[in-house]
């Protein structure tokens, strides 16, 4: 249940899911949420989405996972969870006396393991599953299932057969067309997506003359990647009728006006959170001063004000 906490000119509905304020947190910047309860009030974020959980405990890639790069990072986490089961008991009790929509991001190797994942999460205190489709097709020779329309299809239709929450499908910028991949999922049921994942990159260190990840490639994030996902959103957004929630870079309220203004309908903090872990409130907080200062009465009025036509 949502308390209403903030002015409610910030609170949305999107499909069902309703939070007071459109700023959420990106899956694995933000742990289970609980981890960060000691710097901010967890009710304040529009809803919690929690690392990426898969059907077993994964430990993660082996080797260095994260190096700093200009104007943001790379990570090669691996998708390190403790599983399902463990979510189900441990965390997910915890999680249930917060009052926010608690987004479950899953993954997997399979569609069919994607389904009986989603069908697992399919339980009281759970609002919302996020489908990570940046993972690799093991069938397919490792090619990230949401690098191919079919591909993500299949994973979509196999979670959407399996669940009675909200399901929201989050999308890979490393394709040449990525309108074509929102509408393939949104034809095939999703609810949502949100996008951006992170950029694939790589960086080598010259004294080793190695590559410095010790999965070779990585993910890039943050203020780096916010042009990419800002033109993604404004792209999708003209294409898709179901809400987005944007991503990439976000470190200030202004940078989240610029997702909304692109079509998003609620964004979410991802690397910001490590710098500043109040990020997700304080962005609440300036976007609300934003819409003062322009006479804003609610949140829907920019909502995609920048695509042509409107
Ligand atoms: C360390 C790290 C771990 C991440 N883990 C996940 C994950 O488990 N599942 C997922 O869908 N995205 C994951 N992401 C991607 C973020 O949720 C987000 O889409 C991306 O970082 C872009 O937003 P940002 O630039 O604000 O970080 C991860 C990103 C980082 C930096």
């Amino acid at each position: 249940m949502v308390k209403p906490l903030y002015d409610n000119r910030l609170a949305i509905n999107i499909g069902g899911l309703k939070m007071n304020t459109p700023v959420t947190t990106a899956s694995g910047t933000f742990g289970f949420g609980l981890e960060f309860q000691d710097f901010l009030d967890l009710e304040k974020v529009g809803a919690v989405t929690v690392k990426g959980t898969t059907l077993e405990p994964r430990s993660g890639n082996k080797g260095q996972r994260a190096v700093e790069t200009p104007a943001g990072m790379l990570n090669c986490v691996g998708l390190e969870n403790p599983g399902s089961d463990y979510f189900l008991q441990e965390t997910l009790p915890k999680l249930k006396k917060i009052a926010v929509p608690i987004i479950v991001n899953i993954a997997g190797n399979s569609p069919e393991e994607y389904g009986k994942l989603a069908k697992k999460l399919d339980v009281d205190g759970v609002d919302a599953i996020e489908i990570n489709i940046s993972c690799p097709n093991v069938k397919q020779g490792g090619l990230a299932f949401g690098t191919c329309p079919d591909s993500a299809v299949e994973v979509v239709k196999a979670v959407k057969a399996n669940t009675s929450k909200f399901v929201i499908t989050k999308l890979s910028p490393n394709v040449t067309d990525i309108v074509e991949i929102a509408l393939a999922v949104e034809n095939a049921g999703s609810d949502a997506v949100s996008l951006i994942n992170t950029v694939l990159g790589m960086k080598i260190d010259i004294a080793r003359q190695q590559p410095v990840l010790g999965n070779v490639m990585g993910g890039l994030s943050g203020p780096a990647i916010r042009p990419v996902a800002v033109r993604m959103v404004y792209q999708v957004a003209q294409a898709v009728h179901i809400p987005i929630i944007g991503m990439g870079g976000i470190m200030c309220a202004a940078d989240a006006i610029e997702f909304f203004l692109a079509g998003a309908s609620a964004i979410a903090v991802g690397t910001g959170n490590f710098s500043d872990p109040r990020l997700a409130e304080t962005i609440s907080k300036g976007i609300l001063e934003y819409m003062d200062a322009h006479g804003i009465k609610n949140i829907q009025e920019i909502i995609g004000k920048a695509l042509p036509n409107r």
